[in-house]
C-alpha cells in the first residue's frame, strides 16, 4: 500500500461514513426501538388486531404529534402513555421516520359498509388527502383497521380525544355513519 492509499483510507473513508445522510441513520435507530412496538402494531407496522393501529406508512408529522401527545397526557390510553413516557425526542422523531417510511398495508372493510361510507366521504379528503393517504398533521386514514377508525370517532364525538377540526366536522354525524366511513377507509 503506497501513502496515497494510506492516506485515503485514514482521512477519506471515515469522511465518507461521517457525512451519511442523516434521515437514513434516524430511521435506522427508529427501526431499532421499534422492537418495543411490534408487539402490539406488528412486524414493520401491521397490525393484526384492530385494536392497535397499523404505523406503516402513517405521516410522519402526525406520528410525532401522537407521540408527543401520549407523552403530555393531552391524548389518553394507558398502554400508549406508558410507552411513550420513556421516549426522548431523538426516539420519536427516529421511530416517526421509521414508519412513515415503511409501504402502506390494508386492513379491508366490509364491502356493502364501505360503498355506504364513499358516498359520505368527500368531506374528509380536503384535509386527509385525495387518496385517504394524509399529509403532514392530518394522518393517513386508508387501509386503518375500521375498528380503530370507528373507535377514534367516537372518542372526538364523545370529547375525550381531542381535536378542533375533527370534533367540529363530526359534532352533528350519526353514529352509523362512522361505521359506514371507517369501512370505506378501511377498504383503501
Ligand atoms: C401494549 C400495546 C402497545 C404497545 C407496546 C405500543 N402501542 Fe402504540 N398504541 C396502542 C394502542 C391500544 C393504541 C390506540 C390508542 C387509542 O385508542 O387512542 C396505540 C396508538 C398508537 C399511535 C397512534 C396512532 C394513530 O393512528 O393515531 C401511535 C403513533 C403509536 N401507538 C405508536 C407506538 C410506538 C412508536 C410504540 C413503540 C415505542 C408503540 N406504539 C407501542 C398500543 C400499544
Ligand atoms: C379540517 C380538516 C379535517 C377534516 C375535513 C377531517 N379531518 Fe379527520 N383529522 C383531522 C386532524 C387534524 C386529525 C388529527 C387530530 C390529532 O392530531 O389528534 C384528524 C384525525 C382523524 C382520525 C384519527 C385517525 C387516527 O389514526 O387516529 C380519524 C379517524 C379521522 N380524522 C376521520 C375523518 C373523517 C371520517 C372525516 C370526514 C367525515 C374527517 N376526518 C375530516 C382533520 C380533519
Amino acid at each position: 500500500m503506497n501513502s496515497l492509499q494510506q492516506a485515503f483510507i485514514l482521512f477519506f473513508l471515515p469522511a465518507v461514513f461521517l457525512t451519511l445522510p442523516v434521515s437514513a441513520a434516524d430511521s435506522a435507530a427508529g427501526e431499532q426501538k421499534a422492537n418495543s412496538c411490534a408487539g402490539c402494531h406488528g412486524q414493520k407496522g401491521s397490525s393484526t388486531n384492530a385494536q392497535w393501529p397499523n404505523l406503516a406508512a402513517q405521516q410522519s408529522t402526525y406520528l410525532v404529534n401522537q407521540l408527543k401527545a401520549f407523552k403530555a397526557g393531552d391524548r389518553i390510553n394507558p398502554m400508549m402513555q406508558s410507552m411513550a413516557a420513556n421516549l426522548a425526542n431523538d426516539d420519536i422523531n427516529n421511530l416517526a421516520a421509521y414508519f412513515s417510511s415503511l409501504a402502506p398495508v390494508k386492513a379491508g372493510g366490509n364491502p356493502a359498509l364501505a360503498k355506504t361510507g364513499e358516498s359520505k366521504a368527500a368531506m374528509c379528503l380536503g384535509c386527509h388527502g385525495a387518496t385517504a393517504g394524509g399529509n403532514g398533521q392530518f394522518p393517513r386514514l386508508a387501509g386503518q383497521h375500521p375498528d380503530y377508525l370507528e373507535q377514534q370517532l367516537k372518542a372526538f364525538k364523545d370529547g375525550s380525544r381531542k381535536s378542533g377540526p375533527m370534533q367540529a366536522i363530526i359534532a352533528n354525524m350519526p353514529e352509523t355513519d362512522f361505521k359506514a366511513l371507517a369501512a370505506y377507509f378501511g377498504s383503501l
